[in-house]
């Protein structure tokens, strides 16, 4: 009999027999084709449009123009072997003006993506909420509203009803819409003002546990979760005051999140800094903690890089970077940031949503992507190995696409798109996770 190989040693590099290896996108980032089929305008449009908020004067057109090319893409990742594709549907697709009646073009294109993509034998996971809010919602005040939360879960509802889809991703790094979006407004809709971004943050968690409920109520064999963005955070020193600038940060990065969603309450030293800033404890009522942490079926994890902070709560700079400044190339985080989730919170099934790094390599060459890779998949394996439930993982991203705020500069997919002609060219990184995927293990 062969003795079993140590946890973590032997095993590091070898996934799971039925581990998912998908890649990501998001609906403004790649699709393009913004005012075409009774499409309604979100928010990123209304962003988009004011002059100086995005590098190079960048809009959501054309995209990877991925609305008209939709085979070509079904067609590509076929050719690198997914198992999984996480998208996003665009609510101003389906619902133009934020609420009511559905524009049956809009809901068509996504059952055409998931039909090509259940065709191909590649699992869809869909995202409701991945920031492009109807402008018309934001008219009403957008997450502020806590009306809107509820009409979230009509439009989550509304979708799931038409779509066969069995993975659900409700909303995509709350985190980032209130600290990009609301604190430093560089993200739309373009507010800067703590005392707002708070409140925002807790109707982004409450709209998540209304989908849930209303995922559920639909469909018993539904798979629900949310994605957050986690930062592991450390102190850049031995002092107590970067350990407690660390303890801070990671309370407004992670914990802010990750307490109501799976353990039913903010936590207190979190709740008392943002009570500081924002008049947030008036908006949470009775019952709210409930719905928000409604159980999940999955955990979506997007992890790209850790924060060191020094006392002074300023964060220091240790590993390599590329092309976005914040992203550092530190794989042992990641393993941390896993094993951290399975020692703190109650187990629940983690699917890594996102994962990459921006380089403008390729698409011949890739090596600082590829270094990337292979680093967090190795951290992966090891976690994996090491006890964390983690069933999938999804690069990010399947195609260079609209950046956010740095518009088309900052390349984070498998595929090169040349967005003049939009020609796609699978990078070396793309062809490496290929020969990964055949094989489900490094080589
Ligand atoms: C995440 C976003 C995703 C992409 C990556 C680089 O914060 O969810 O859309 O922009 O970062």
């Amino acid at each position: 009999m062969t003795a079993l190989p140590e946890a973590g040693t032997e095993l590091s590099g070898r996934f799971p027999p039925d581990f998912i290896w998908g890649a990501g996108s998001s609906a403004y980032q790649i699709e393009g084709a913004t005012t075409e089929d009774g499409r309604g305008p979100s928010v990123w449009d209304t962003f988009c449009a004011v002059p100086g908020k995005i590098n190079d004067g960048d809009t959501g057109e054309p995209g990877a123009d991925h609305y008209h090319r939709l085979e070509e893409d079904l067609e590509l990742m076929s050719s690198l072997g997914l198992g999984g594709y996480r998208f996003s549907v665009a609510w101003p697709r389906i619902q133009p003006e934020g609420v009511g009646k559905v524009n049956q073009k809009g809901l068509d294109f996504y059952r055409r993506l998931v039909a090509g993509l259940l065709e191909r034998g590649i699992r869809p996971m869909t995202t409701l909420f991945h920031w492009d809010l109807p402008q018309a919602l934001q008219d009403i005040g957008g997450w502020e509203n806590r009306d809107v939360a509820g009409r979230f879960a009509d439009y989550a509802a509304l979708v799931a009803d038409a779509l066969d889809v069995a993975d659900w991703v409700t909303i995509n790094e709350p985190r980032t819409v209130v600290d990009a979006g609301h604190v430093l407004g560089i993200h739309a809709p373009g507010i800067a003002d703590e005392s707002r971004a708070y409140v925002v943050a807790h109707h982004l968690l409450l709209g998540h546990g209304l989908a849930v409920q209303a995922l559920r109520a639909g469909g018993p064999g539904r798979r629900v979760g949310i994605a957050l963005d986690l930062h592991p955070t450390y102190p850049a020193d031995d002092t107590p005051e970067a350990a407690a600038a660390a303890w801070r940060q990671d309370g407004a990065d992670n914990r802010l999140y990750l307490d109501p969603v799976l353990l039913g309450g903010y936590p207190a030293d979190v709740l008392e800094w943002v009570a500081e800033r924002s008049p947030v404890i008036g908006h949470i009522r009775a019952g709210d903690l409930a719905t928000i942490s409604e159980p999940i079926d999955l955990l979506g994890v997007q992890y790209y890089t850790p924060a060191f902070l020094d006392g002074e709560g300023q964060r220091i700079y240790r590993y390599p970077r590329a092309q976005a400044v914040w992203l550092e190339d530190h794989p042992e985080a990641f393993y941390d940031v896993l094993m951290r989730l399975a020692r703190d919170y109650p187990p629940v099934p983690i699917v890594v949503t996102e994962n990459g790094i921006a380089t403008d390599e390729g698409p011949d060459d890739d090596p600082v992507r590829l270094r990337y890779l292979q680093g967090h998949l190795r951290a992966l394996s090891r976690a994996i190995a090491d006890g964390a439930p983690v069933a999938g993982y999804h690069a990010w991203s399947l195609l260079d696409n609209f950046e956010w705020a740095e518009g088309y500069r900052q390349r984070f997919g498998l595929v090169h798109v040349d967005f003049a002609t939009q020609k796609r060219t699978l990078k070396a990184s793309g062809r490496w996770y290929r020969d990964v995927i055949r094989h489900n293990r490094l080589l």
